[in-house]
């Protein structure tokens, strides 16, 4: 098939040309005696990604998987109790991952289309006197839905109550792309993936830790060995790793996290917003809803669109990929065959996201979904220009 095919998943995303350059180098000596000259900068410059001066980033050769576990096991004990909202796959999955871990999971489920319940949070760690609870999740970004949850709300809740539990956050597909600051929230553990925001292959798993979340490390029981971050630290304060790193994705990173700075975290962030706002134009125009049940849980990231009843959304994904060469992101368990989604993270402009609803546009006329040709792109067209600015 000639031209190439449009990626809009909400990660892996487009892989910007600059750090594919940065990845096609020879593979290098990670015990080089100048090695270090090159690490310990990278290490410098991931803690303004996290907003953090405090924290210490450590970077596995993992998933974002990964990142939740490393996360889990080098602060907590089997037996402990970590609070967590289920409302979309990820928050599920990574629930289902502490249980397994041998935590005592205490679940909160919120409809799918919500996001952190703070009074359900506030109650619970309220009537927690004896401060049992020792783990408070937040998936900051639900990538199944397109819901973002309010962190700062929760340190809020945990300061007012003066809760000592430590404050994991799931960033993985919002860090680098939406507002993220892991000093001014209080976080104590923060998961990111390099296969969204930071535009690389998947493989790494981004974990940045407070110092209370570091003094943890001390007390906790979890078994570790592969993510054990005391291994990771020893060696990354001279700037080498524990074992072999993948050296061609943590190249990518170097160049991933310049462009990122090169930009402005600030004005990554108004990017992101800007074309989510663009595609909610379109889904407006389409007469469609967002999974989202209200505008504050909206995300700049993905946005998880509901066919109307009677179709299913995998038709229109499917169509979409046959004929146009655009992939869409799948309905996920509760909500497979209801949404389908549009990720709108990474390395994007304005011609690349109207082409993508341009095609979600054609894929659903395909399907018999009787929108009106052209109706979202106009609209996301016309939000774009209104708010275009000239280089
Ligand atoms: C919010 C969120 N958390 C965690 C994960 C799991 O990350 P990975 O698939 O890289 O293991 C994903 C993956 O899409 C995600 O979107």
């Amino acid at each position: 098939m000639a031209g190439r095919n449009f990626l809009f998943v909400p990660g892996p995303t487009n892989i910007p040309d600059r750090i594919r350059r940065a990845m096609d180098i020879a593979l290098e000596d990670h015990r080089a005696y100048d090695f270090p000259e090159f690490t310990k900068p990278l290490f410098a410059d991931l803690k303004k990604i996290f907003r953090t001066e405090t924290g210490k980033v450590f970077v596995f050769p993992t998933s974002g998987t990964g990142g939740w576990e490393a996360s889990i096991t080098n602060t907590l004990s089997p037996g402990d109790k970590v609070l967590q909202a289920r409302f979309g796959q990820f928050s599920v999955l990574w629930s289902d991952l502490c249980t397994r871990l041998g935590m005592n999971v205490i679940n909160v489920d919120v409809e799918w289309g919500e996001g952190v319940p703070l009074e359900q949070y506030r109650e619970i760690l309220g009537a927690d006197r004896a401060h049992e609870i020792k783990a408070v999740l937040v998936t900051h970004n639900e990538t199944a839905t397109g819901v973002t949850s309010d962190v700062k709300g929760v340190r809020r809740i945990l300061d007012e109550l003066k809760h000592p539990a430590l404050l994991y956050v799931d960033g993985v597909s919002s860090i680098g792309c939406i507002d993220f600051r892991m000093d001014e929230w209080g976080v104590d553990l923060a998961v990111a993936g390099s296969q969204k925001g930071l535009m690389l292959p998947t493989g790494l798993g981004l974990v940045c830790a407070s110092e209370k979340a570091l003094e943890a490390t001390k007390t906790a029981k979890c078994v570790r060995c592969f993510f054990d971050f005391a291994d990771q630290a020893r060696m990354n304060a001279d700037g080498w790793f524990p074992y072999t790193p993948a050296m061609t994705l943590i190249r990518g990173l170097r160049e991933s996290v310049d462009m990122l700075l090169e930009e402005g975290l600030d004005n990554v962030y108004a990017r992101h917003h800007r074309y989510a706002e663009a595609v909610r134009r379109a889904v407006d125009a389409w007469g469609l809803k967002l999974c989202a049940k209200d505008p504050k849980w909206n995300s700049d990231t993905v946005s998880a669109i509901l066919v109307p009843e009677g179709f299913n959304s995998t038709d229109v994904i499917n169509m979409a990929y046959r004929r146009y060469n655009l992939s869409l992101g799948l309905g996920l368990a509760k909500v497979a065959g209801k949404v389908f989604r549009i990720g709108h993270l990474g390395d994007l402009n304005e011609l690349m996201v109207l082409a993508a609803l341009s095609g979600a546009e054609m894929a659903m006329r395909d399907v018999g979904i009787g929108i009106e040709p052209g109706s979202g792109v106009g609209a996301a067209q016309e939000y774009l220009r209104s708010t275009a600015t000239t280089r």
